[in-house]
């Protein structure tokens, strides 16, 4: 299998890929088996992570009377920040030794759900704070071994993180975006219950299904597995491998799914289907981009999003201006992709034509047909008009460019090398799109 063409064997670069086990419930209503789930792996005593804007939501109150049904004990913790830091999470992790759970449940959007997987890793394997941080902003150390289990409900459709062992987080000190990453901190049971979607306003609808698109987009275009170097040691293979065969099966159907479902979910809050189809897609792009990894499009959306000025998207909270993750993600795309066309022109292809793409695209303009259909996309769908339209302009491509450069482990994983030069052109790019 991986002596395809786009996975040959290299001399001294790996040659085997890591395919992990993934364990998800799937289905409308299942946040009210949590309780069930929860006493099947011997849970007695639930640390259960959530926000303040969530504590008194449908979900949480499903979650909580499943588990009281099930007659286990709960400590609530609601103090998960909107952008997860190193502080925030401490303090998770404190709550999380002093509670005296046997093992942990997060209801939430990705904030939560990471929050609680690195809440976990330190009250089960306390360390200094930087010691699993990804070098080389932390010591890279590896995880010593399983945690407690995890059941993590996502409440919206898009980061995908109940399916993956990343945890993203603000590093103060350094004012940068990093996390931990390790295959122990993926959660133990997924519990992704599609009825969340219902009430989620158009504009978050819009935002979520772009991250999951760009997840599935950046696995699917990702450096091979078999460019990289062949570590010494197994152990020491990047949880973030590459492209891989098994990636690839899975992001390409969560790429149909978004390129199928997206527009209407958006546009018919009555077109309930397809709202719970982009939520299937998330758990798949999860996967995807969980064993792969992700390249250009979210190392520069932390620039975009960490250096926002006043830009409030409509159905977020007006409290603090904010660019939305999945909208500071492809904001960069189309700019992104007309780069990394001609690098690797036959996955690009196999993306326009999963994403729904109609006309006959040869090799030489398979960037441009990817671009061109997101584009498309963004406009049926209420997204900004590139950085621009989050209120950017060509004053800010310098300090766009070195917020965006640190973030080694995404950029090295484009299908081309990027230095400086073409950071900041592909911030140009960005400013507008039509
Ligand atoms: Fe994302």
């Amino acid at each position: 299998m991986v002596c395809c063409h786009h996975y040959q064997l290299l001399a001294g670069c790996d040659e085997a890929f890591r395919v992990d086990g993934q364990s998800l419930v799937f289905g409308p209503g299942c946040l009210s088996e949590a309780g069930a789930h929860a006493a099947g792996l011997g849970l007695k005593r639930i640390g259960l992570f959530t926000d303040k804007r969530l504590t008194a939501s449908d979900h949480v109150g499903k979650v909580l009377k499943s588990l009281k049904e099930a007659g286990l004990d709960v400590a609530v913790y609601d103090d998960v920040a909107v952008e997860p830091t190193d502080e925030s999470f401490q303090s998770a992790a404190a709550f999380a030794q002093e509670s005296g759970a046997d093992g942990f449940i997060s209801v939430g959007g990705g904030s939560v759900i990471d929050t609680c997987k690195a809440a976990n890793l330190y009250a089960s394997y306390p360390a200094e704070f930087l010691t699993y941080v990804n070098a080389p902003v932390g010591g890279g150390v590896p995880v010593p071994g399983p945690l407690k289990p995890h059941i993590a409900c996502p409440t919206t459709s898009g980061t995908g993180s109940e399916a993956t062992g990343i945890a993203i987080f603000d590093l103060l000190s350094m004012k940068a975006k990093t996390g931990i990453a390790s295959i122990h901190l993926k959660p133990t049971l997924g519990l992704v219950d599609p009825h969340v979607t219902h009430t989620l306003p158009k504009t978050v609808i819009a935002a979520t299904a772009f991250d999951v698109l760009s997840h599935a987009l950046e696995a699917l275009t990702a450096r091979p597995f078999t460019v990289r170097e062949k570590p010494a040691d197994p152990a020491a293979r990047p949880y973030s491998q590459g492209g891989n065969p098994w990636s690839d099966v899975i992001a390409k159907e969560a790429l149909r799914l978004v390129g199928e479902h997206m527009v209407a979910a958006v546009t018919d809050a009555d077109n309930i289907e397809a709202r719970e189809y982009l939520m299937w897609a998330s758990s798949l792009a999860g996967v995807a981009f969980g064993q792969a990894g992700c390249h250009l499009p979210h190392g520069m959306s932390y620039a975009v999003s960490g250096l926002v000025k006043d830009f409030k998207p409509d159905g977020y909270p007006q409290d603090i201006p904010m660019v939305p993750h999945g909208m500071s993600v492809i904001l960069n795309a189309p700019s992104v992709f007309r780069l990394t066309g001609p690098h690797a022109p036959e996955r690009h292809l196999v993306a326009y034509a999963c994403l729904g793409g109609t006309y006959e695209a040869g090799p030489s303009e398979a960037g441009e047909a990817v671009a061109e259909h997101l584009i498309g996309m963004m406009k049926a769908t209420g997204i900004p008009n590139g950085l621009q339209g989050v209120g950017y302009d060509s004053a800010d491509l310098d300090k766009l460019t070195d917020g965006a450069f640190p973030q080694k482990r995404l950029l090295n994983l484009a299908p081309c090398q990027v230095e400086r030069d073409d950071l900041y052109k592909l911030f140009e790019g960005a400013l507008n799109y039509w």
